[in-house]
Order: C-alpha cells, then sequence, then structure tokens
C-alpha cells in the first residue's frame, strides 16, 4: 500500500503527510511514484504479448515529474495540445511514442507534430485530414496519420465523459470513415499508419470495448482488402478505477478482450490510459480551517477548493475523505466544503466522517488524474504545491504559484 496509516497517522510511502504539510503548506497534492510505477507497469505486463505501446494520456496529469517517471519506464505520451506534446517531450518520451488527439487542432499544433514526426495524428474529420495534407506538403514532409473513428458506442458512464456516441463531437462518423481512408491514401502529404477509438473515461464494464474492438477489426479487415494496410491500432484509455465501491476490470481482463477481438490481426496495439495511471496515486491533502454546525448539518470547512479539484463540483464525483490522524471516535455526518464563494464547492455531501477539529488534516483520495490537472487560480488562489515521494524522500515537483506570478502577465492599460 503507497497511502496508509502507520500508529494511525497517515503516510505517502515512508513520509508523514503531517511533516510534509509543515514543509510545504497545505493543501498540496500528494504523488507516490512506487503506485505510479506499478500501474504502469501492470499496463506493460498485461500487453506483454503484443507489439504495444502505452501512451499514457498526459491529460490526467501533465506535472513534469510524473511525466519523466513515466518516460524513464519505456511510456508513450497521448497528447491534446501542443503544449502537452511539449511536456511530453521535455519529460524524455521520444516523439515516436507520441500520439496526438483531440478534435479542434490548430494549424500552429499540426505543423509542430509534423515537424516532430510523431507517432502518429489521430484525425477527426475530412478538413482535418486536408489540412494536415497540405501542411505536410508545405513542409515537404509525410505526416504519420490515423483516422479516430466514431464506433457509435455506449461507454456506460457519465454523460460529461462519454465521447463514443455518434451524438458526441468525437471522431470520424462510422459510415464516412471507409471512403475517407480512400481518400487520404491517395493524399501525398499523408502516410497512412492507424486507426484510433476512445469510447469514454471511467469505464467499469468490459463489454463497450468490446463492442467497439470488435467494430475496429471489421474495419481494419475491410480496409486490407481494399490495400489499405495500417500498422496501429490505438484503442485509447478509458479504463476506471475505484474511488468508493466500484470494481474496475484488472488490466489483464481488458487485455483479454483485446486479445479476443483484435489478437489474430497481429497490429501493433497502442493503448492511451489516463486515470488508470495516475488516479489512485494521487491524494490532496486539506486543512480544516473550521468547523460549524447550522440547525441539524454539519460543515467541515477546508482551505481546499473546487479551483484545486474540480471533479466533485464538475460531475458530482465521489472522493474518499481520511483523515491523517485517526482517532478511532464515532463517526459524525457533515459536508466537506471549501471556502470558495459558490455553493457547489462542495467535496463531500452527508459524508459518514470522524469528527475533525480546526488545524487537523484531511486527505482527498484517488486525486491524482483530472485534479491538480483541472485546477485553476479561480478566486485568485495560487496553484497548489505537487509533492512526489519516493521511500523516505519527497520532492516538490511543482511549487505553489506566487502572487507575482500570478500576475506576472497582467498589465494596467496605458490610458489609466
Ligand atoms: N484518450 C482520449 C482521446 C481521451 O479523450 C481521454 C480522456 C483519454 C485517452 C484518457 O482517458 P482515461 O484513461 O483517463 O479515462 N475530466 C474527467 C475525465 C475526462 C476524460 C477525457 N478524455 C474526469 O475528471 O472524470
Amino acid at each position: 500500500m503507497c497511502f496508509k496509516y502507520q500508529d494511525e497517522e497517515f503516510f505517502a510511502e515512508g513520509v508523514s503527510l503531517k511533516k510534509l504539510a509543515q514543509e510545504v503548506g497545505t493543501p498540496f497534492y500528494c504523488y507516490s511514484s512506487d503506485k505510479l510505477t506499478r500501474n504502469f507497469q501492470s499496463y506493460q505486463q498485461a500487453l506483454k504479448e503484443f507489439n504495444s505501446t502505452v501512451c499514457y494520456s498526459v491529460k490526467a496529469n501533465p506535472n513534469l515529474g510524473v511525466l519523466s517517471t513515466l518516460a524513464r519506464q519505456g511510456c508513450g505520451a497521448d497528447v491534446v495540445s501542443a503544449g502537452e506534446m511539449y511536456v511530453a517531450l521535455k519529460a524524455g518520451v521520444p516523439a515516436d511514442k507520441i500520439v496526438f488527439s483531440g478534435v479542434g487542432k490548430t494549424q500552429e499544433e499540426l505543423t509542430q507534430a509534423i515537424k516532430n514526426q510523431i507517432l502518429q495524428i489521430n484525425a477527426e474529420s475530412v478538413a482535418e485530414v486536408e489540412t494536415i495534407n497540405r501542411i505536410a506538403i508545405d513542409l515537404g514532409l509525410k505526416a504519420n496519420v490515423a483516422l479516430r473513428v466514431n464506433p457509435d458506442v455506449d461507454a456506460l458512464t457519465h454523460v460529461k465523459i462519454t465521447t463514443g456516441k455518434k451524438e458526441n463531437k468525437f471522431g470520424v462518423d462510422w459510415d464516412d470513415a471507409l471512403p475517407l481512408y480512400r481518400a487520404a491514401a491517395r493524399m501525398p502529404g499523408i502516410r497512412l499508419v492507424g486507426i484510433a477509438v476512445h469510447i469514454g473515461s471511467q469505464l467499469l464494464d468490459l463489454q463497450p470495448f468490446r463492442f467497439a474492438f470488435t467494430k475496429i477489426a471489421q474495419m481494419v479487415r475491410t480496409l486490407e482488402q481494399e490495400g489499405i494496410v495500417l500498422d496501429n491500432i490505438d484503442l485509447g484509455g478509458g479504463l476506471g478505477i475505484n474511488y468508493n465501491v466500484e470494481l474496475p476490470p484488472t488490466c489483464e481482463a481488458y487485455a483479454a478482450v483485446v486479445r479476443e477481438t483484435l489478437g489474430d490481426l497481429n497490429k501493433h496495439i497502442i493503448v492511451e490510459p489516463g486515470r488508470s495511471i495516475v488516479g489512485n496515486m494521487g491524494i490532496l491533502v486539506t486543512r480544516v480551517l473550521y468547523t460549524k454546525q447550522m440547525g441539524e448539518k454539519n460543515f467541515i470547512i477546508v482551505d481546499a477548493g473546487m479551483n484545486d479539484l474540480v471533479r466533485p463540483a464538475m460531475y458530482d464525483a465521489w472522493h474518499t475523505i481520511l483523515p491523517v490522524q485517526r482517532r478511532g471516535v464515532a463517526p459524525i455526518i457533515a459536508d466537506v466544503v471549501g471556502p470558495i464563494c459558490e455553493s457547489g464547492d462542495v467535496f463531500a455531501k452527508d459524508r459518514i466522517i470522524e469528527p475533525v477539529q480546526q488545524g487537523e488534516l484531511l486527505a482527498i483520495m484517488c486525486a491524482g488524474a483530472y485534479g491538480a490537472a483541472m485546477s485553476s487560480i479561480y478566486n485568485f488562489r495560487p496553484l497548489v504545491p505537487e509533492v512526489m515521494v519516493h521511500g523516505d524522500n519527497f520532492c516538490v515537483v511543482r511549487r505553489r504559484t506566487s502572487y507575482e506570478e500570478m500576475l506576472s502577465g497582467h498589465c494596467v492599460p496605458q490610458w489609466l
């Protein structure tokens, strides 16, 4: 266990969270490098029978320390902006292990990707394919392109993170994919290298993957009959994690679906996991500012807010909250809320939780994915530190933003 109690005090690997809080102040994110590495290795291990590349989805957590840890293990990257491509390259991910996804890539971003000769650009529309072709011709290069197809499969997950249905904005419509492949095969700036699919996030059932991958296999066979032979099949990300009482499929079970649906095609398999690599390797540590009772209700007011971790406010997401010092006293029912001036700034409603005192610490669990990544300076609050632990060691892999840094791009108009 990477986060665990030792004599009723919560530790990250061998590091006391109380000590870390003294060192860096609160709130802060804390990441376990051991858990991170093991999550990546689970994928590698499960997929080892295939020629495969794990391209970690940088959007889940773009921290340089996180990415460098993964890159050192041989991990690739799935990026959705030139910014993410920049961080991935800085972290040491080789260009030939980078895939570029996203429904709205700019010409500048595509130019960067083509110049860097990345593994593949997952194009999502006719217009994007034509744009890539034009840019590549101008550069005197060929772009490695895959089409992200929309298989019209319901991922059975939260509506805001479902991406593989016909009505979602993502991918090339299933019926348009074949004609677009034919057209792209004739474009001089395009080297057709693959097919890509991503149906959603936090999937707890393998059946939608099975449906989608089966459709992909059919498409790959149809294309081969037409002489369009692809190297790569990119299966996207989406494997869920356990936030509360969920039972997500294991990497082995996922790999079994890949074998069953695509095994005999002998292609290079790319996967783009985000949440399942970084979700449970990170927690958000926050300090109790005040407690108060209003009528029947107990409130625990903490110094982290929805700007630091937006998932509960945005998706009604559950994050388990644990006291850093456990006392074993009878629990109460309370709302754990942040200081932001919005009633949505709630981490937990009517939660059964040990009573805590002013000044004590709480750990908000499973916050490594889409936590720091989606944070903002709303209410002009600094971005919080991110700390990575490694055994008894720790490193501040991003320090708290200063007010000067927050103001650095601002200016007062010259007419004042
Ligand atoms: N590939 C593509 C093309 C994606 O759009 C995504 C996530 C992934 C891979 C990684 O998916 P994962 O393995 O992490 O499920 N902010 C939301 C999640 C948004 C996911 C967006 N796309 C949340 O906090 O739940």
